[in-house]
């Protein structure tokens, strides 16, 4: 059994992967303000309710975050067009980025179980959108992949990441309404992240 990467608050071994500036305020902060934020959690039909199941639930997501992640960069690897943006001025995939970005991807999954939905948050989900726009992409892990991946793929993988973890809780032993309740707040908390990261790639007051 794993040990968890990071509690609520407290020290966090995590803060050592490369390139992951959760709380750091070297980063952007988001201009996205705690009362947007609510509203479109509302939106979303996010509740605390979803939150506490996520978090009854962390010890799936702390010890099986790294299969889970593997599982959907499968789906990349799987299609030229998604495994572009991880390609170098070679032609060849940058693994070493590839690897880089892989842990920070891990360690999101956890946090999306486990961090709260505060200023930090907030101003991570925006670097996040960054990261995969030519604003950041590339200039956490000095990489020279393509610049940017289209928001029209972010937003279709959603399908792969929202419904990709029930594998997993069943897997864990999680049956009936829990599961369907445990299903439900992963793919609204994945709408969420990535209705936030759009904000990227929206002309100014279209957003
Ligand atoms: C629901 C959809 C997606 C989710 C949840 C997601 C999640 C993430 C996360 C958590 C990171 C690391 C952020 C950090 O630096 O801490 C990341 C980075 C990245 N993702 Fe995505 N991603 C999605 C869609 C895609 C798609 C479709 C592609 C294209 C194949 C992609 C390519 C990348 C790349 C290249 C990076 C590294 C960006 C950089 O240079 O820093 N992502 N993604």
């Amino acid at each position: 059994m794993s040990t968890p990467i990071h509690d609520h608050g407290g020290p966090s071994p995590a803060l050592e992967i490369p390139g992951y500036d959760f709380g750091k305020l070297a980063i952007a902060r988001s201009p996205v303000s705690l009362e947007e934020l609510r509203q479109i959690e509302a939106s979303a039909g996010w509740t605390a309710e979803d939150a506490k199941i996520l978090e009854r639930h962390r010890r799936i997501f702390l010890d099986r975050a790294e299969e889970m992640v593997d599982s959907w960069r499968a789906v990349i690897g799987q299609q030229p067009h998604l495994a572009h943006w991880f390609v170098g001025p070679d032609g060849q995939p940058d693994d070493a980025y590839k690897a880089k970005v892989k842990a920070r991807f891990v360690q999101w999954v956890r946090d999306v179980c486990l961090r709260p939905h505060d200023q930090d948050w907030l101003n991570y989900q925006e670097e996040i959108g960054l990261r995969h726009t030519p604003a950041k992409k590339n200039a956490t892990d000095g990489a020279r992949t393509p610049e940017l991946v289209p928001l029209r793929f972010l937003l279709a993988f959603t399908g792969v990441i929202a419904l990709g973890a029930r594998t997993f809780f069943v897997q864990e032993g999680v049956e009936g309404e829990e599961l369907l309740r445990l299903q439900d707040a992963w793919a609204r908390a994945v709408v969420l992240h990535v209705n936030l990261w759009s904000r990227a790639y929206a002309r100014e007051g279209l957003w």
